[in-house]
């Protein structure tokens, strides 16, 4: 079994494939501490102790700008960015701005659960769209758009997860996302892009970002230090253009806070600055992409036939379609019962649909217990597939 720290409420002698958190032992402590204790010994500790900016620590604005310009060529500048307090406020403070009380939002089906709920905190009018394994089908968000335009209906944000999506681990190739930029512009939509999965790609290259391929025009990025770093530092970013900024530095809780996690901030800017990520990226790409070959290997191996899943080429998620006549439901109840957890499909939907569809992570649990949680799934769904003679 696991010798992770489990998160609340898992006991200790089950597998679960539910989590999306990073490996326990991947997480950078004694980095984190050495970071701490600079910032604590100079002469910056007060500074960091205090109400912060409110855009946030300017050594770690630098840093995530200089680092999106190296990797991406995105021309930002410091005022492109505020640092939030993980991508969720970043997400909270955007559909307060753009969604609240009936606002139309457009997400993928299926998309990430908590982001469903944040809109639904603001009473967003949601509608799915259907992704296949190259992302959002683009010939049906156009049907979509022209049917919600006909009923009276104006969309005001898209949210996608381009990237090693949450929860299918598929991404949207370069051609849709142009396509989907030019719906974006007949329709007047801003995107809003989680890209949170984005450094973590197994190999070769990533898609150029929305952001990217529009040079900021009508995109709002949000990024993320919890996948890459830590979750517990609750610490993201947002990129806009700078009069998009401004409006959201209005925002209270901005405000009235001092800037996002002021400390942690300055930890991380000093993490960062000491060459700590770069190498520490590189191994969590080592350690996934091993982890999802094994669920692969697994999956190839176990499952009966008739069963689907998806090949990620990074993140987190694997995700699994069962023959028809089968329910996410039944597996669940009986899979708990042999100690195996995974997320039910059914969660990931604006609407209904998941039914048949179980999201299994591959981040947070060791490889041998990856081998014997889907041997044990494929076991229990082979006893429930109707035998054929
Ligand atoms: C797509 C996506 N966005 C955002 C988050 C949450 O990020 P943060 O911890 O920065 O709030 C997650 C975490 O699972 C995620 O999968």
């Amino acid at each position: 079994m696991s010798t992770q720290k489990l998160p609340q409420g898992v006991l200790p002698d089950t597998i679960s494939l539910v989590f999306g958190h990073p490996d326990a032992t991947t997480l950078p402590v004694d980095e984190l501490r050495v970071a701490t204790e600079t910032v604590l010994g100079s002469p910056q500790a007060c500074t960091a102790l205090q109400y912060g900016s409110v855009q946030g620590s300017p050594a770690l604005i630098d840093y995530v700008v200089d680092k999106l310009n190296r990797e991406e060529s995105l021309g930002l500048t410091q005022d492109n960015l505020l640092i939030v307090a993980g991508s969720t406020h970043a997400l909270d403070m955007i559909a307060r701005q753009h969604a609240r009380c009936g606002g139309t939002v457009l997400v993928e089906a299926p998309t990430y659960h908590d982001a469903l709920r944040v809109f639904r905190d603001h009473d967003a009018d949601l509608h799915p769209m259907a992704i296949d394994e190259n992302g959002i089908i683009v010939d049906e968000l156009g049907v979509q758009l022209a049917a919600l335009v006909h009923e009276g209906k104006s969309p005001r944000l898209l949210y996608t997860i381009p990237t090693f999506q949450n929860p299918s681990g598929v991404t949207i190739t370069q051609s849709r996302r142009e396509k989907i930029i030019e719906l974006s512009r007949e329709y007047g939509f801003v995107i809003v892009e989680d890209d949170v999965y984005r450094d973590l790609a197994f190999e070769g290259d990533v898609p150029p970002s929305f952001y990217g391929l529009t040079g900021g025009d009508t995109v709002l990025r949000i990024g993320s230090f919890s996948k890459i770093v830590a979750p517990g530092l609750r610490l993201g970013w947002l990129i806009a253009a700078p009069e998009q900024i401004k409006q959201y530095l209005e925002c209270g809780t901005i405000q009235m806070g001092g800037g996002a996690n002021p400390f942690v901030a300055h930890i991380m800017a000093e993490y960062c600055r000491s060459g700590n990520l770069e190498s520490h990226v590189t191994r969590l790409r080592q350690v996934y992409c091993s982890r999802c070959n094994v669920m692969l290997a697994a999956l190839e191996r176990h499952m009966p036939r008739g069963v689907t899943w998806t090949r990620p080429r990074g993140g987190f998620f694997v995700w699994l379609t069962l023959p028809i006549g089968l329910h996410v439901r039944s597996l669940g109840e009986a899979s708990r019962s042999q100690g195996v957890h995974f997320a039910p499909g059914t969660g990931f939907f604006a609407g209904s649909g998941g039914e048949r569809n179980l999201r299994l992570a591959f981040s947070f649990v060791p490889s041998n217990e990856i081998d014997r949680g889907v041997r044990i799934l494929a076991q229990i769904i082979r006893e429930m597939m109707p035998q054929t003679d």
